[in-house]
């Protein structure tokens, strides 16, 4: 495709400045991105071109700054595009000063022997650009895209973290929340003074006719706490979309202007050394009438384009949708149809966090050998990031249509799990916390830590098996194929912090019960044989250890969810050149069947237990039996075993 000379003209002055290989390479890259770029913006704004060639210059501006020491990190990427698809990538995600001793950026550097204990090779620290003052939804509000919240450090700080953990082999992840700006950030700020230009980066209504029309079929993110999706602003004179608090807005992604301030932080942080960009949110970008204003297709277009931007600038960096999504709607966030390979390289698999914990629930895998096996394929190049708890409360999203299929009801299951984890269901040992109750629907979701949920909540409501529950757990997310990524505290078996609501501006949002202070105490007892921390994150060093050894679980293979096993047994196979991978997880308290001629079908003629390092026998009737929460990964047999 031709590149319009408008655009060669005005790049060429942006990149006049560098020696003639490094103009050479911006060339190649335009090049090569230049289609997904103009695709990307045709499909949602006019005069394509004209926001095209804007957004051209500032990856040109992006590129000339590029910090020499990122310019060789690109390169390297590069070398090795599915850099974070290896089976050694493991991730770890945290607030700052919730986890570092002093609760600055440079604290956190102190705590490297922790993370690399456990492998770790991606961190994600919780939002720490500058957010308006006060409540601020744990950073999600931001001020200024531009600067760091004054207590963690400065921007010299951030790129000075992001220096040191690249050294150790730690790619940095950083959230840009693109749905939405804090109230006081400049471009509300401005909107408020009366400046049409940046009213027009917002959805504001001069009346309530058009925000009810779209709340007939907007469903509510924070009933509870931020009831409706508008608000009334008296120096706007008008409603104001926010979709999440009233003090968060919705930016208006269909005025181009927004598109080219984003693509710009996208370079600014790119160049601090940000290595993945979690796009916070995104489902929620493009608003329809009538829909409830999510997953919509513009969503992804925007997406590509800018993705496009950082790849001419910053070939590093990798996106990484953050879409809670249902199941249906979730796959497209890797790319599908057109945007194959062109949209976020990660994303979230909350469908497989959401059955995880299904499956402990009910001791079935019924639901989930339905649902997961139910799911499209990823494309090969996309990534999951799989999990089994993050920052945010969890939302339980089975599928009407999964849940018929196996003869539940959505809403009946939903209503079980959000039983089960608030420890109201006879015989439950979970101790988690309704979060937002919406009284209109009846929907609940639930926080609480990995630990609190397993049965190692304050009560110790079932200490015998918590241990081996969590170990299953994080053994199915490990053995996925993907990123797993640790939420801060899980490592150590934390139980909920009772004291969540203590902190101004946190006592309505009971999801900080679950995002514990790591103190040195709770890291020494990590290392005290025994204890739960220590049995849980030695269960974990084992689990990472044996998962960078296997090759069949690096994210491209495909995944297959057996549907014919027995009811308490999830069987996931992982196929790749280099052979086969069955995981085999037992998800009840009594032993369960599989018939090991199943695995030799499956093309593991000598099978062999990974994580007990032994080979499996069975009795003469030929049927393996799994132990109570066995998690087995079964590969062929190393040579002379
Ligand atoms: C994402 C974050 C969540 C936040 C919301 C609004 O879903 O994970 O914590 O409340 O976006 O920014």
């Amino acid at each position: 495709m031709r590149i319009p000379e408008a655009v060669e003209r005005a790049v060429a002055d942006e990149v006049a400045g560098l020696g003639k290989r490094r103009r050479e390479t911006f060339a190649l890259r335009l090049e090569r991105w230049w289609p997904d770029l103009l695709a990307g913006v045709a499909a949602v704004h006019d005069d394509p071109e004209a926001v095209a060639l804007r957004l051209v210059t500032v990856a040109a501006r992006g590129y000339a700054d590029r910090p020499r020491d990122l310019q060789r990190l690109d390169e390297r990427r590069l070398l090795r595009p599915d850099w974070v698809q290896q089976p050694g990538m493991v991730g770890y995600a945290c607030y700052a000063e919730r986890f570092s001793p002093d609760g600055t950026l440079a604290g956190v550097a102190e705590r490297l022997d922790h993370l690399r204990d456990l492998g770790v090779t991606y961190l994600h620290l919780m939002p720490l650009l500058r957010p308006r003052e006060g409540d601020n939804d744990g950073g999600y509000a931001v001020a200024d895209y531009r600067s760091v919240r004054p207590d963690l450090g400065t921007v010299d700080d951030l790129r000075d973290l992001a220096t040191t953990l690249r050294e150790h082999g730690i790619s940095l992840v950083v959230d840009l929340v693109l749905n939405h700006v804090a109230r006081e950030h400049a471009w509300a700020a401005a909107a408020r003074a009366g400046d049409a230009a940046y009213r027009d980066y917002f959805h504001v209504f001069a009346d309530r006719t058009l925000p009810d029309a779209f709340e007939r079929t907007l469903p509510e993110v924070f009933p509870d706490f931020a009831p409706g999706s508008f608000t009334h602003d008296d120096e706007l004179d008008g409603w104001v979309w926010t979709t999440f608090n009233s003090w968060q807005w919705d930016l208006n992604w269909a005025n181009p202007s927004v598109l080219v301030e984003m693509a710009d932080v996208v370079c600014f942080l790119a160049n601090l050394g940000v290595e993945v960009l979690r796009l916070d949110a995104i489902a929620f970008l493009w608003k329809r009438l009538g829909t409830d204003c999510q997953n919509q297709p513009e969503v992804h277009a925007l997406t590509q384009a800018l993705r496009a931007v950082a790849r001419i600038a910053a070939p590093a960096v990798q996106f990484k949708a953050e879409a809670i999504v249902g199941p249906r709607d979730l796959v497209p966030y890797l790319g599908t149809g057109a945007h194959t390979g062109r949209v976020s390289d990660l994303a979230y698999h909350n469908s497989l966090m959401v059955q995880v914990w299904s499956m402990l629930a009910t001791g079935e895998t019924r639901l989930a050998r339905h649902a997961l096996a139910a799911l499209p394929p990823t494309p090969p190049a996309g990534t999951w990031i799989t999990y089994l708890r993050c920052h945010d409360d969890i939302g339980w999203a089975i599928d009407d249509a999964d849940a018929a299929a196996v003869g539940v009801t959505g809403p009946g299951h939903r209503h079980f799990l959000a039983e089960w984890y608030a420890g109201l269901h006879p015989g439950s040992w979970a101790e988690g916390l309704v979060f937002q109750h919406n009284p209109e629907t009846g929907d609940r979701r639930t926080s609480g830590t990995a630990a609190s949920l397993a049965g190692l909540g304050a009560s110790r409501r079932d200490p015998e098996h918590a241990v081996a529950r969590l170990l299953l757990a994080h053994a199915i997310v490990a053995g996925w194929g993907g990123v797993p990524v640790v939420w801060s505290g899980d490592e150590l078996a934390l139980p909920n912090d009772p004291d969540w609501a203590a902190e101004a501006g946190h006592e309505d949002d009971n999801r900080w019960t679950h995002r514990p202070r790591v103190t040195a105490t709770d890291l020494a007892a990590a290392h005290d044989p025994g204890t739960d921390a220590e049995r849980v994150r030695s269960g974990l060093v084992h689990l990472m250890g044996v998962r960078a050894g296997l090759p069949q679980l690096h994210a491209a293979a495909a995944t297959t969810v057996l549907t014919d096993t027995d009811d308490g047994v999830l069987a996931v196979v992982r196929r790749d050149p280099s052979g086969s991978f069955v995981g085999l997880y037992n998800v009840t308290g009594r032993s369960c069947p599989f018939p090991l001629a199943r695995l030799h079908e499956l093309g593991l003629a000598r099978p062999w237990e990974a994580l007990g390092g032994h080979r499996l026998v069975t009795g003469p009737d030929g049927v393996l039996l799994l132990p109570p929460y066995a998690a087995w990964w079964v590969v062929d047999a190393p040579p002379g075993a």
